[in-house]
């Protein structure tokens, strides 16, 4: 059984004041909630080490948005996996759509970012999704499937069983547009089939596939009740801890 997986992207977002009130208040939620999803939190870097101290001993676990493959070097303005793992980060997003429109991120970099973080001991949360014109060119599956293809390049099916993918359609992402359940689901069950036919029965199984775009409160038991979603990808909604605790406890 897969345990469903509740990450909050915080973006460009929080202070540390801002960031400690919010996980101060996750956890304490969390304690009189009780869920079986495990729930992550992803800081900017500026947030990283006071939310991972605060999160040390509870069940929240805390994520990168971004990492450089290099583990040190000439690289200013960069963070090595290794940084992120010195604070006690878990988990890093690769692949947002964001990094790819605005900061140039491309496939063949992800890749590299994917095996860094597996060689520092990292988990990470891959990021595919369409556009709404390839959406409306239904070419939806072959962008995705060619996303996968470059991303999880001469990765081995242990790690690609190990890893998080998230579905997220561009069109869905802050717009307050979400896919339906059904777009969501049928999506996410074809990713794992594509799992399955680049690495193998076992790490289509294990591997964890959430959905991100604009999910609530009011949408997040929906779509966390298809059968190949794992989880949810969240922005928005998870900078608030009612907001973030509605998902949680869909
Ligand atoms: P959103 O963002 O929930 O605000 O749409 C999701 C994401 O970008 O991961």
């Amino acid at each position: 059984m897969r345990q469903q997986i509740i990450a909050g992207n915080w973006k460009m977002h929080t202070n540390l004041a801002e960031a400690t009130i919010l996980v101060e208040g996750l956890k304490k939620a969390l304690a009189e909630a009780k869920t079986e999803r495990e729930v992550v939190v992803c800081p900017p870097f500026t947030g990283l080490s006071t939310v991972c101290d605060l999160a040390d001993e509870t069940t929240i676990r805390v994520g990168a948005q971004n990492m450089h493959y290099e583990v040190s070097g000439a690289f200013t303005g960069e963070v090595a996996p290794t940084m992120l793992t010195d604070l006690g980060c878990h988990y890093v997003i690769l692949g947002h759509s964001e990094r790819r429109q605005y900061f140039g991120d491309t496939d063949e970099l992800i890749n590299k970012k994917i095996k860094a973080a597996f060689a520092n001991d990292i988990v990470p949360i891959l990021c595919v999704g369409e556009s709404l014109e390839q959406r409306e060119a239904n070419e939806t599956q072959a962008f995705i499937d060619s996303q996968l293809e470059q991303g999880l390049v001469d990765l081995t099916a242990e790690q690609v069983g190990q890893m998080v993918i998230a579905y997220e359609p561009i069109w869905a992402i802050g717009t307050g547009k979400t896919a339906t359940a059904e777009q969501a689901g049928e999506v996410c069950t074809a990713i794992r089939k594509k799992v399955a036919s680049l690495f193998g029965a076992d790490a289509a199984e294990a591997v964890r596939i959430q959905y991100g775009g604009s999910v609530k409160g009011s949408n997040a038991k929906e779509i966390l009740s298809q059968a190949d979603i794992d989880g949810a990808l969240v922005g928005g909604a998870s900078l608030k801890v009612e907001d973030f605790m509605a998902i949680i406890t869909a």
